[in-house]
């Protein structure tokens, strides 16, 4: 096949997702074309246990998964035979539940002869941000900001990733989840947080915004985590109301303060003129509102994925897959589920 014929040639992704709780897949065109993406979601299996059960998430998966892709393939109209690649996320997340969809994708690429390419979670949703910004193209810096990752993250190309800054202890995510059991919204804790936050004052307490000597772009949360459990402890011991939609708004105040403060910090010093945020937390309305604002008033331009795009999904994964099976990246049938697979590793 000639170069000019490979360049025309559409490249549908066939993406798979399981890294967590959510049993995902999606047929993707071009790295930015969504013809279908299914989630089957476990939400209500873990509600149950205020938080995810790896083992019932891998067998969830199990049960889920071949359902789930056949529905991919039937909303976007095609079959396998029309499929170029597959993309898996094969880390980082919950091993047994990754092994779920790594298995899956290499039986399909063995049984079909179509190619594999492993992808990382995080390459996932930061690529996100390309399917509804037809125009987004690296470089620009992105905030990640998921149930287990905190990074700031220079986009050097399709790929090409330099961590810049990261958590020393929390997730944001982590920490929505775990102050809003505290308060008892219960469990996944961000979007409740978000939504009862609308109804309290952000400005009713003082909670702490953490600063690490050393690094102006690396985040810490357990300490706001441990601001909010004391402040709920005092107030039990004194009898005093607790008014949680305050608490929330408070808290999330915290968060997303110094998640801007650092982002715009990065933005300003690295002379980006792109910023996109990714990743569960990214569906902040508080969050987006304020990064939208500190962006504008910094002539910054934002970006960022509606928020079905960004929490757990598989047309994230197409995005990636695609920008790494164009740049030849393939997987073999040895293909690992890597439960901490850094980002920008193979
Ligand atoms: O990216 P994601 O779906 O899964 C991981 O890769 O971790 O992120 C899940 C995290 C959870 O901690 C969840 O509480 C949080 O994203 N989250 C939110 C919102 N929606 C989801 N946090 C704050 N506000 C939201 N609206
Ligand atoms: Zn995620």
């Amino acid at each position: 096949m000639t170069q000019k014929k490979n360049e025309e040639k559409d490249i549908l992704i066939l993406a798979i997702e399981s890294s967590c709780d959510e049993t995902a897949a999606a047929v993707v065109k071009n790295g930015r074309e969504v013809l279908s993406n299914i989630i089957s979601s476990q939400i209500a299996l873990h509600t149950l246990y205020g938080g995810v059960v790896p083992e019932l998430a891998s067998r969830k998966h199990i049960e889920k998964i071949n359902q789930v892709i056949q529905e991919a393939l039937d909303q976007a109209g095609v079959t396998l035979d029309d499929i170029d690649a597959i993309g898996v996320t094969y880390g980082p997340g919950l091993v047994g539940a990754l092994l779920v969809g790594v298995a899956e994708a290499k039986a399909i690429s063995y049984a079909r002869n179509i190619p594999l390419v492993g992808v990382h979670h995080i390459e996932g949703h930061i690529s996100a941000n390309y399917i509804e910004n037809k125009e987004l193209k690296p470089p620009f810096a992105c905030l990640v900001v998921s149930g287990g990752h905190t990074h700031l993250v220079v986009v050097k190309d399709y790929g090409e990733y330099e961590i810049v800054g990261r958590t020393r202890d929390d997730a944001a995510g982590e920490a929505f989840d775990k102050v809003a059991r505290a308060i008892g919204l219960g469990y996944p804790g961000g979007p409740k947080i978000d939504k009862i936050s609308k109804e309290g004052n952000p400005e009713a307490i003082a909670f702490p915004r953490a600063k690490i000597a050393d690094s102006q772009y690396d985040f810490s949360f357990s300490g706001l985590k441990s601001a909010v459990l004391n402040y709920l402890n005092g107030c039990r011991m004194k009898g005093e109301e607790i008014v949680a939609a305050d608490v929330a708004a408070s808290f999330q105040k915290a968060v997303t303060d110094v998640l801007v403060e650092h982002a715009m910090h990065a933005v300003r010093e690295f002379g980006f003129t792109k910023l996109a945020i990714a990743g569960g937390v990214a569906s902040n309305s508080a969050l987006r509102e304020s990064m939208r604002a500190a962006c504008q008033a910094n002539g910054v331009e934002f970006y960022y994925p509606s928020p079905i795009l960004c929490t757990d999904n598989a047309a994230m994964i197409g995005a990636a897959a695609y920008y790494e099976y164009q740049k030849g990246v393939r997987s073999d049938l040895s293909l690992n589920a890597v439960p901490n697979l850094k980002l920008g590793e193979r």
